[in-house]
């Protein structure tokens, strides 16, 4: 019997509902996340950012209309067509949990709903691999669903985490955690579901 892989059924289901995913997000107002990694990057000069986990494309666009150097990643094929196509920059096909990126490469990594489809077991291991690809003192920001446990609902994958969890991992993979905030802005803290970080390589 075949063993069902939920990480391989969580890219299906994405790829499966690409155009869906698109109308839905692409006017996501992420403003907020954007600056708490633009702020921290150097003002001048090529800044190369890494779009981890970067859907359609989105957020690509973002950063090329504002000068940045951003390359995208994602495991579902169909958002790597979609985001090459919307904002015209590389994109990488690579699974999350196989990953091959450059050393010492990146400014800054934008990990916007994405490293929480990474399982628990590959968590640090992957955090180790982005602070390899980084360049020195380069900036993590990731923003991810909270709560606690790994569930695979039939359809995706999610391992959620409060602050505590995460602050051990990024730790023990090398970084300093800078900044952390809690969305919806404004929302009572119990209706945040959304937890933001903002690490530096150390
Ligand atoms: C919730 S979406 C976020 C997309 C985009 N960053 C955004 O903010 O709209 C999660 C993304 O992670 C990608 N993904 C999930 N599991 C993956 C894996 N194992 N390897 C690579 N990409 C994966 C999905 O294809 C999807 O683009």
């Amino acid at each position: 019997m075949n063993e069902i892989d939920p990480h391989k059924i969580t890219i299906m289901h994405y790829q499966a509902n690409s155009e869906s995913f698109w109308e839905g997000t692409k006017d996501h107002d992420v403003n907020q996340n954007y600056a708490a990694l633009q702020t921290r990057l150097p003002r001048s000069g090529d800044v190369r950012i890494l779009d981890f986990g970067c859907g359609p494309g989105r957020d690509l666009k973002h950063f090329l209309n504002r000068g940045y150097i951003p390359t995208g990643l994602d495991g579902c094929e169909s958002f790597c067509e979609m985001a090459r196509e919307y904002s015209d920059c590389e994109v990488l096909h690579q699974d999350f949990r196989e990953l091959d990126l450059p050393e010492s490469h990146f400014d800054g990594i934008f990990a916007n709903a994405s490293l929480f489809h990474i399982p628990k077991s590959q968590f640090k291991e992957v955090l180790l691999q982005l602070n390899t690809a980084l360049k020195e003192e380069g900036i993590l920001f990731c923003s991810n669903p909270r709560g606690d446990g790994e569930y695979f609902d039939g359809s995706r994958y999610g391992n959620y985490m409060e602050y505590l969890e995460y602050e051990k991992f990024f730790k023990a993979a090398g970084y300093e955690i800078i900044d952390h905030y809690y969305r919806p802005q404004g929302w009572p803290r119990e209706e945040q579901r959304w937890l933001a970080i903002v690490a530096k390589k150390l």
